[in-house]
């Protein structure tokens, strides 16, 4: 009796997979998740995209084998699953990032045969064991410290790997990726480039951060498509790399899910190009886009952003804020460049910066036919389908079991205020849901700034003091105490929290954790020795005024 309808369950189930079989990939629409940002994986809207980037992974400076963070095993290694759920034929790749601090590492990775080795073997056993469907690399510069001629070496060495390992294994490739600059050459320094053509699937190109509000005294759009007075664009990039014979078909276009504030010089010069005094709003003006939206709406009465077809750039003005994005117009425009100029496809950086899917959702719309979004839509139907028959099953047979637990202190967080005491009070917890977020006890923060003693008192702000302190492991904190006759109650220090984890970009500072025991309210950061204290007042009075919900600019 029950073979009919498991039946229908399992052609339910297959259909999809066929389908999706029968319309070979073309078009890649490609994200990076980055694992220390906001956004859980089981939130990415993984429909949206075809590749998914899962970062980062790096390089072990004394084995050279791929290092992944102990607190980043967990979420890497169900990353394909969690996002195959919305998705089921989405392709991802393991991101691999050689930052400033890590070039020298990579550098002598790639120099050494047995160090190419070490890192080939690693890396290729890791992405299998994790299951991955390929492996991406981030950061290379062409420059001195990094010699080219090693980094062609090592690409043929990956990709013979790649090949080995598919020939014994009988699974299919694993795909090789690497992020190269906007132009093929800088400083007269070449990427290997014919290496790169022959090894890689594809080359993402990183098409923004052209202009920057710490180094560029005047109003620069950081990723314009075009600059008709010939500033660093990205159409003369691609024609470079066009012209140094990489093919259109292995670049993959980035689109910038971020933008930068500056200062204007003069309020009433606010043009592309007009003079400015540095940074806006965040200590570098990096601000993604889902904090300019919020921004705006916050600050910008009756502000709007002006979308340049010419540059095909948006800006919009606030007060002395100048800031540069991309909105949604510039990304469907850079998206039909791409397909216009027969390039593989786009690579978003990063998806926590977006605004409820908006841009994705853009982007995903001009690169998609009508065919291929109607059988994705099939998909889709069929897959909820199935599922829900399958919850249903699932339900009918556990019904006695309770499943529901606290999910941790994330949760904890954004519920009543009565309920903010944390379960979780060991220091060294993590929870699952917010891999970063630690519940610190009294004790061990008092431990840890010496009571609070003044020589640890890096400064004094409207909110309470703020304390640099040291953990057992070594490790260096900065404190922000709010002081008890602060008025900012738990509602807010709970916003507060929640809203600073959202501005984690790349270069916030990051926070570690909170204390709430005791009627103390207490937000632990990662201290930056290089970073001066102004730059956590700043963090913490933008947060405040951010709060306040007042024009204070
Ligand atoms: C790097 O590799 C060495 C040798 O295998 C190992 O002892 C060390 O723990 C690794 N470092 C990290 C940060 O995992
Ligand atoms: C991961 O480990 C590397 C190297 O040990 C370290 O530099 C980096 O800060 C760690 N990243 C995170 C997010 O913990
Ligand atoms: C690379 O190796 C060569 C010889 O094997 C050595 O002379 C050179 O200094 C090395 N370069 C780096 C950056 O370590
Ligand atoms: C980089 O190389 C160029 C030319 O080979 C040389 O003139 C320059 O001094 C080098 N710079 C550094 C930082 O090594
Ligand atoms: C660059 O790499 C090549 C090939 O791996 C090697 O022969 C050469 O010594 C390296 N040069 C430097 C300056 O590291
Ligand atoms: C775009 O900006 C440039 C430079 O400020 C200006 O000359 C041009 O008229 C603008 N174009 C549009 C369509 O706004």
């Amino acid at each position: 009796m029950a073979s009919k309808p498991m039946f229908l369950l399992l052609l339910l189930l297959f259909l999809p997979f066929k389908l999706q079989c029968s319309s070979p990939q073309t078009w890649i629409k490609a994200g990076y998740w980055d694992s220390s940002g906001e956004l859980p994986a089981s939130d990415i809207n993984s429909a949206l995209f075809t590749h998914l980037f899962c970062a980062f992974a790096y390089v072990n400076s004394t084995s050279y084998q791929l290092l992944i963070n102990s607190s980043k095993e967990q979420p890497f290694s169900e990353f394909t699953n969690t996002v195959k759920l919305k998705n089921p034929s989405i392709t991802t790749l393991l991101s691999i990032r050689v930052g400033k601090s890590e070039s020298t590492t990579f550098s002598l990775m790639i120099n050494q045969t047995s160090n190419r080795k070490s890192f080939i073997k690693s890396s290729v056993r890791t992405a299998r064991l994790y299951g991955f469907h390929g492996l991406d690399l981030v950061g290379v510069m062409p420059r001195n410290s990094t010699n080219m001629t090693s980094l062609g070496t090592f690409l043929d060495e990956w990709r013979a790997e790649v090949d080995s390992e598919s020939r014994n294994s009988g699974k299919t490739q694993l795909l090789l990726t690497m992020s190269f600059g906007r132009v093929p050459t800088v400083n007269s320094v070449s990427y290997p480039i014919d290496s790169a053509k022959r090894n890689l699937d594809w080359v993402n190109i990183i098409a923004y951060d052209y202009y920057v509000p710490t180094v560029d005294r005047f109003t620069g759009v950081h990723a314009a498509l075009y600059d008709p007075f010939g500033g660093a664009n990205t159409d003369a990039g691609i024609r470079e790399w066009l012209q140094r014979g990489f093919s259109a078909d292995k670049l993959v276009l980035g689109l910038p899910y971020h933008g930068f504030g500056w200062t204007l010089v003069n309020s009433g010069e606010n043009d592309i190009g007009s003079p400015a005094s540095g940074p806006a709003v965040t200590i570098d003006g990096s601000m993604g886009y889902k904090l300019i939206k919020s921004f705006i709406q916050n600050y910008g009465y009756g502000a709007e952003s002006v979308y340049n077809s010419t540059y095909v750039v948006s800006f919009c003005k606030i007060g002395s804020n100048w800031i540069n994005f991309d909105d949604v117009e510039a990304i469907k425009a850079k998206v039909s460049y791409a397909k216009a100029k027969g390039l593989l496809g786009y690579n978003v950086f990063q998806l926590s910066n977006d605004e409820n899917w908006l841009l994705s959702q853009a982007a995903y719309g001009i690169g998609t036919s009508q065919r291929e979004k109607q059988q994705q839509l099939l998909v889709i139907v069929l897959v909820t389908v199935a599922a829900v028959i399958l919850l249903m099953g699932t339900i009918v047979c556990y019904l006695q079991i309770k499943i529901f637990k606290s999910q941790g202190i994330l949760a904890t967080l954004k519920k009543s205020v009565s309920r903010m005491r944390p379960k979780i009070s060991s220091d060294e917890k993590q929870d699952n849901s917010a891999p970063n977020l630690q519940v610190f006890s009294f004790n061990s923060i008092k431990a840890a700034t010496d009571n609070f003693s003044s020589e640890n008192k890096l400064g004094q702000g409207g909110y309470g003091p703020v304390y640099k302190g040291m953990l057992p492991k070594g490790q260096q904190i900065a404190v922000k105490r709010l002081s008890k006759t602060s008025n900012q109650g738990l509602e807010e220090f709970k916003n507060e929290v929640t809203l600073t984890a959202r501005l984690q970009h790349v270069n916030l500072v990051r926070v570690m954790g909170i204390c709430t025991e005791r009627e103390e309210k207490m937000l632990i950061y990662d201290f930056m020795p290089n970073k001066s204290l102004d730059f956590y007042l700043f963090v913490a009075m933008f947060l405040q005024n951010m709060l306040r919900k007042e024009p204070t600019l």
